[in-house]
């Protein structure tokens, strides 16, 4: 059976104390189903700023900690920036890369994405790359052609061993935040253009055991479950219903269940 993931990106929302209620809201959520959690990966990504309160506060439970971004470089002088090795150092356990709102905001290339990719993993982190069309691609008849190319252009060249992992989301851009998902069939479809594409990179067996394909784009508890029953999605990230301790407990009981 596969094993579901579920990550909340809590982008750049909350404040300090927002932070440690919401995070202690979630754990006292989901006390009742403990016996269940193993069922499921549960990542929290919150800002960088409070990645040690929200590790001390989920050490002694089966939640994970990610981050929302890296830099490419391990050490050095990159004022402001914050590298895959002080996040393993933190704990961080995945990091989010490539999101489309740092490719639209922070006019973040596919070559930076590459780049960071292939740090985060050889420091034993576990990437989670985004990608996905904006509407004008949609509408130009485009979609699965840019899908493929940040596929490519994030992962060409990167080998994965055996003990690395990497999960990849799609997230359409315009239904980010939207409050409007698209249909659970075209986000298989657009997850099997994924994994069409990363059969040319990379050997079955690692593709198998070492890769996930989730969604992410106005993902709530109605909606999760019929995301979670199509054969090539494992999984959610989610950005608003994560910031909702209730609405986030009711969909990872809606995965376990
Ligand atoms: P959303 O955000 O769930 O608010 O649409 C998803 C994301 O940006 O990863």
């Amino acid at each position: 059976m596969k094993k579901n993931i579920i990550i909340a990106n809590w982008k750049m929302n909350l404040g300090l104390s927002q932070t440690i209620s919401l995070t202690k809201d979630i754990l006292s959520g989901l006390k009742k189903n403990k016996k269940d959690w193993a069922k499921i990966d549960i990542i929290l990504c919150p800002s960088y700023v409070y990645l040690s309160e929200v590790k001390n506060l989920i050490n002694k439970s089966d939640i994970a900690l990610g981050a929302q971004d890296c830099f490419w470089e391990e050490r050095g002088a990159y004022t402001g920036e914050v590298s895959p090795a002080q996040l393993k150092e933190m704990d961080c356990q995945y990091v989010i890369i490539g999101h489309s709102e740092r490719r639209q905001y922070l006019n973040e290339t596919d070559e930076m994405i590459h780049k960071k990719i292939k740090t985060a993993l050889e420091v034993g982190l576990i990437p989670i790359l985004c990608v996905g069309e904006t509407f004008e691609e949609r509408q130009k008849g485009i979609k699965d052609y840019v899908i493929i190319n940040q596929v490519n252009r994030a992962l060409e060249g990167i080998n994965l061993k055996a003990n690395q992992q990497l999960i990849i989301a799609y997230e359409p851009v315009w239904v980010i935040g939207s409050g409007q998902a698209v249909k659970p069939e075209e986000a298989e479809y657009a997850n099997r253009i994924i994994l069409q594409q990363v059969i040319d990179l990379y050997p079955l067996p690692i593709i198998r055991s070492n890769i996930r394909t989730i969604y992410g784009g106005s993902v709530d508890h109605t909606n999760v479950k019929d995301f979670v029953q199509q054969d090539t999605i494992d999984g959610v990230l989610v950005g608003g219903a994560s910031l909702r301790a209730e609405e986030f407990v009711k969909m990872i009981n809606q995965l376990i269940s």
